[in-house]
């Protein structure tokens, strides 16, 4: 039986059944997950059973893994492999994160609209969040479609967007949850990168905004006049039309396309609810300003 695709919209948000992520793929059930994946730009699918080694296959048919941030890393005793971040709310003992906990947060910054890794030169290309505990209220995560909301844009924001770069960066994001504590070897391994602001996606040719809470500034551009003009394309991309809240259930991985959508987790009490998601990422194929990578000439 091959996978059964069922949409939750019409061009953004789909379930998959049918699926068992925890045994090799057949080329048709993966061909079938490719071609659902490149229509909706989020999959999500229930009731997966997976060891960290399952989850890291799966990810692994889409390219290379990315591997966690230096500043994520807690000594030889972390939660999980290299190549997954740990998103929970739980420290190297299976506890509760206390309060002050640093890594909780500068994930503070997850609660704002963003993609993932855009703040690398090489961003992420695809995301597969697997949830191994949830919160019984709140913590949510919410996805918004940036080709939807490219489509949407007027003629002439198109043309004053053509061609511009923004400069995205780690700090920016915490500096917007209120957190700058990094150390200068840090701050060295996470130096500003550049993006462009519009995208084209290969494999649909659809245009897509590329926008995330880790912009600093749109380069070549006053910094008032720049700042104005990623606040007002946040406040148009993440209109409700845009925009589906998945609310979890234990063992669903959602997979998301980190080049057309932004997300953002949804505030729970993390002092009182456990909640283990864990990610697999994969990389991009370049930096989104190679012409090869972005097709941005593409016409
Ligand atoms: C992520 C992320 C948000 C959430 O996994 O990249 O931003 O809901 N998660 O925890
Ligand atoms: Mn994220």
């Amino acid at each position: 039986m091959t996978v059964t695709v069922c949409p939750s919209t019409s061009d953004f948000f789909a379930e998959v059944g049918d699926a068992d992520l925890s045994q090799p793929l057949s080329r048709s059930d993966l061909s079938a997950i490719e071609e659902a994946f490149w229509k909706y730009a989020v999959l999500v699918f229930p009731d997966q059973h997976l060891e960290h080694a399952q989850h890291l296959a799966f990810a692994s048919n889409f390219g290379p893994l990315e591997t966690k941030l230096d500043v994520y890393r807690e000594g030889n005793r972390a939660r999980t492999p290299p190549e997954i971040e740990d998103l929970s709310n739980l420290d190297l003992d299976n506890k509760i994160k206390q309060a002050d906990n640093r890594i909780r947060l500068m994930r503070r910054a997850n609660r704002l609209w963003h993609t993932d890794s855009t703040f690398k030169y090489i961003p992420a290309k695809v995301s597969m969040l697997y949830a191994r505990e949830i919160a019984p209220v709140g913590g949510q995560t919410e996805y918004a479609d940036m080709r939807m909301a490219y489509d949407a844009l007027s003629d002439k924001m198109k043309m004053r967007l053509n061609g511009l770069v923004a400069e995205h960066s780690y700090r920016a994001s915490r500096a917007r949850v209120g957190f700058s504590d990094f150390s200068s070897e840090e701050d060295a391994s996470l130096p500003p990168v550049p993006q462009v602001i519009v995208r084209t996606i290969p494999e649909s040719g659809r245009k897509s905004l590329y926008i995330a809470s880790h912009i600093d500034r749109v380069l070549g551009m006053p910094r008032d006049e720049g700042n104005n003009l990623i606040d007002e394309l946040f406040v148009h991309a993440t209109q409700r039309q845009f925009v589906h809240t998945h609310r979890w259930r234990k063992n669903d991985l959602v997979m998301w396309d980190d080049r057309c959508t932004m997300h953002r987790g949804l505030a729970y009490d993390d002092e009182r609810w456990r909640r283990d998601i864990q990610r697999a990422t994969v990389a991009d194929v370049g930096n989104s300003c190679d012409k090869a990578t972005s097709m941005i000439n593409k016409e």
